[in-house]
């Protein structure tokens, strides 16, 4: 048994009443998750950085549940209703009823907002369920006395982020994370992901992480549907081949502080993630011109300062720049003076390689 036997998890007395709020942050994965199977399980492992401005910010109030109760609970974005978003946590509610059967119990009333703006075309899957997730671990530990341990809370916690969308599962930890088994990772599991910071060398610790907000339009395609595609693809098992190879030469590579290889295997990551959604039948394109225009500036300015900042891009036009901190004040004039111009209104993100979550009041 992972975890403790949820038969327990009920409360036999007294239903009690409190909160647990969670600050989780968004993640950019390295080498990438894409094809799934069985409940969210990964077909190849991965390994992200953990951000640090772009967050939810969710907090649970849980009571009694009583007859009286219409719905088992509420759910509010940004102070409004979401049918959407609150369509998808009751879901998501009834799917962990299994771990945590005191669900079943209580009355949540459920708040959430993101740092970043809702139509920034970055992906909240990971922030919010990684802090729902994070919630409901709280909510065990004030009332059940379990998770007492930083590790034990933190692996259950990811278990349950992932069981929302597998990106959450490595939104936990502090700089670094890794989700899915490889062979030649101890630790590692499909289940849940691990914290791999002191793996990393500390240049990568406050890493830059510019998000340059290139379209902001909804997806044209559901990460579950993009997951899809990769299930009878031609060459899908190349591809997670090669994840496997790419995540151990990054290991390595963030082990010995390599930016350039670091970085090489970013971009190469980003460019088969979308080699294999443009040879997906059907075909996606989410790549827009102008997210060839700064592929192309950035290789420029590479070949002009001979500066280790490097890209990577996850399922969406909007590429992330990456960059070690030394270099801060060239890449912000980089950005202001070439790239901005071909951003959706000059926008972007001043986001860097972060702690993990916060508890908050
Ligand atoms: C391209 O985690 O959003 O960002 O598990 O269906 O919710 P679901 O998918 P999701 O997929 C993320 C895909 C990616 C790569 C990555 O984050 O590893």
């Amino acid at each position: 048994m992972m975890f403790k036997d949820s038969a327990e998890l009920v409360f036999k007395e007294k239903i009690p009443k409190g909160r647990a709020a969670w600050r989780s942050p968004s993640n950019i994965a390295l080498v990438k998750y894409w094809g799934k199977h069985g409940v969210q399980l990964p077909r190849n492992p991965s390994v992200s950085f953990t951000l640090s401005e772009s967050y939810s910010e969710t907090s649970i109030a849980y009571r009694p549940r009583s007859a009286d109760d219409k719905d088992s609970f509420a759910f509010l974005f940004d102070a409004k209703e979401e049918p959407a978003f609150a369509d998808r946590i009751g879901k998501y509610l009834q799917e962990v009823t299994s771990i945590f059967p005191f669900i079943d119990q209580l009355h949540l009333d459920i708040r959430s907002r993101n740092s970043f703006p809702h139509s920034s075309g970055i992906a909240s899957s990971a922030s919010a369920f990684s802090a729902l997730a994070l919630c409901l671990c709280s909510i065990e530990y004030q009332c059940f006395g379990t998770l007492e341990e930083d590790t034990a809370y933190r692996k259950k916690a990811s278990y349950v982020a992932r069981l929302g969308s597998g990106s959450a599962s490595r939104s936990i930890f502090d700089t670094a994370a890794l989700w899915g088994q490889h062979g030649e990772e101890s630790a590692s599991s499909d289940e849940f992901a691990i914290g791999v910071k002191d793996r990393i060398h500390e240049v990568f610790h406050s890493y830059g992480n510019a998000i340059l907000l290139v379209d902001s339009g909804s997806k044209s395609v559901s990460s579950s549907a993009g997951h899809r595609l990769m299930e009878d693809h031609v060459y899908a098992q190349v591809r997670y081949a090669e994840a496997r190879k790419n995540l151990l030469q990054l290991m390595q590579a963030l082990q010995q502080g390599d930016t350039e290889r670091v970085g090489s295997l970013i971009e190469v990551e980003a460019m088969q993630l979308h080699a294999m959604m443009m040879a997906s039948r059907p075909y996606v394109i989410l790549l827009a011109p102008n997210t060839l225009k700064i592929i192309q500036l950035i290789q420029e300015f590479r070949r002009s300062t001979h500066l280790p900042v490097f890209f990577t891009i996850d399922a969406g036009p909007n590429i992330h720049l990456l960059y070690p901190q030394e270099h801060r004040s060239d890449v912000l004039a980089f950005i202001e003076d070439v790239l901005g111009q071909y951003c959706l209104r000059g926008s972007w993100i001043d986001d860097r390689v972060g702690n993990g979550p916060i508890q908050i009041d």
